[in-house]
């Protein structure tokens, strides 16, 4: 399939019918519509007949057996390793809650990360004496592996970072962090919220411990979903955050049981539509090929940024070289306020976002409140692009 054609195909009955360009995948994707269907099919459904027919029950929970197997295929995990989520944050919370802490554990949480990967991490070092100590990205947002080497004592435990950052869409090396980590016995969280559907993403990619992801953003599935990869090895010693139907039962004596694999961190009703979104959106990321997704982000990443570049007065935050980063550009212009200039993109039908992306420290850096950011996928275009840069250039100078 060409890329016009699967635009075409894809934007057809979508929000993305013309009206507007979409530059925010950072944030959300405009959902597959196989993903879309999946949902509001099971959800008319329900409507129609009532969800609990034994058959219909039957017939869904087979299905979510088998969009297991898919997910857990595409991330290099076995089916036992893969567990649902709502969303990235949960994920990333079910690994600080679900592996025990004791005083004087060093947790790394470098600088280069957003509130999800910040805040539980604070929260089960302040209950246990755990450490954080933090990393420098530095004014690239890059993480060099040495610098991890160095800050890694007898004490740590853990790493946790994004894969990729959703402010500078820094791509950062994570096998090589990876490796230098395992190389010391620690653990190794990679939250792959940004990466997942952009760039290969995987156990079999990474020798990481844990990989958690959002599946709304570069995956394409819709809102409320969320996956966590846990290496076989790790789940039995976890503890699950959550208890209840789905994954826990008891024995006489009242011991609570799990099952030995990932969905024993799955609590409660599965969220049935959002899984069946997740489904169709990983079978469209297979049938596009992940490598081809990633290369044409990467390229459409290089032409915004040198369009970026030529206006007058713009500063591009993040990794100096665009090979380094992914799909993702936050700037300002002199003289222009980012909020209003996503307001009045906004009037012209083009969306960005500005803000400080939940990552403050990370703009603490670079010593602003706010920048825009310009998100990419593949089925956004260079005329896309250059209409943005016109808009931009047009509305340079708008302050509040
Ligand atoms: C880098 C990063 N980590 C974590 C998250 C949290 O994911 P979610 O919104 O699905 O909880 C996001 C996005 O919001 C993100 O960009």
């Amino acid at each position: 399939m060409d890329w016009q054609a699967h635009q075409d195909a894809n934007r057809a009955g979508t929000a993305l019918d013309g009206k507007y360009l979409y530059f925010d995948t950072a944030a959300a994707a405009p959902p597959v519509i196989a993903a879309v269907e999946a949902a509001t099919d099971y959800l008319e459904q329900t409507a129609r007949t009532g969800p609990y027919l034994p058959s219909l029950r039957a017939r869904i929970y087979a299905q979510i057996d088998e969009i297991r197997a898919d997910v857990a295929g595409f991330l290099g995990a076995t089916p036992k390793e893969l567990a649902f989520t709502r969303n990235g944050t949960e994920s990333i919370s079910l690994v600080a809650r679900g592996l025990s802490w004791n005083e004087g554990d060093e947790i790394i949480v470098p600088d280069t990360e957003m509130l999800s990967n910040i805040a539980i991490w604070r929260m089960v070092a302040n209950e246990t004496g755990a450490q954080i100590v933090t990393v420098k990205g530095g004014i690239t947002g890059l993480l060099d592996p040495e610098v991890v080497r160095a800050a890694i004592t007898d004490r740590t435990r853990l790493i946790t970072f994004a894969a990729m950052s959703n402010v500078t869409g820094a791509v950062q090396p994570v096998r090589e962090i990876c490796e230098v980590a395992s190389a010391r016995g620690v653990l190794t969280h990679v939250n792959a919220a940004q990466a997942l559907g952009m760039m290969p993403v995987g156990l079999d990619v990474w020798p990481c411990d844990f990989i958690s992801a959002c599946t709304r953003k570069g995956l394409r599935a819709i809102e409320g979903s969320g996956v966590l990869a846990v290496r076989q090895r790790h789940i039995e010693g976890m503890t699950p955050t959550l208890a209840g139907w789905w994954n826990a039962s008891f024995d006489d004596a009242g011991n609570v049981q799990f099952p030995a694999t990932a969905r024993k961190f799955e609590a409660g009703s599965p969220n049935i539509p959002a899984i069946l979104a997740l489904g169709a959106a990983v079978s469209t990321a297979v049938g596009l090929k992940i490598e081809r997704i990633h290369a044409r982000v990467r390229e459409l990443t290089e032409y915004a940024a040198a369009r970026l570049r030529a206006i007058d007065g713009t500063q591009i935050y993040g990794p100096e070289r665009d090979e380094d980063r992914l799909g993702i550009l936050p700037f300002n212009i002199n003289g222009t306020d980012p909020a209003q200039l996503t307001l009045a993109l906004e009037a012209r039908g083009i969306i960005i976002e500005a803000g400080h992306f939940m990552a403050t420290p990370i703009l603490a850096a670079y010593g602003v409140e706010r920048m825009a950011r310009i998100s990419l996928h593949y089925f956004n275009t260079t005329a896309e692009i250059d209409a943005l840069i016109e808009a931009i250039e047009s509305e340079r100078g708008i302050t509040a």
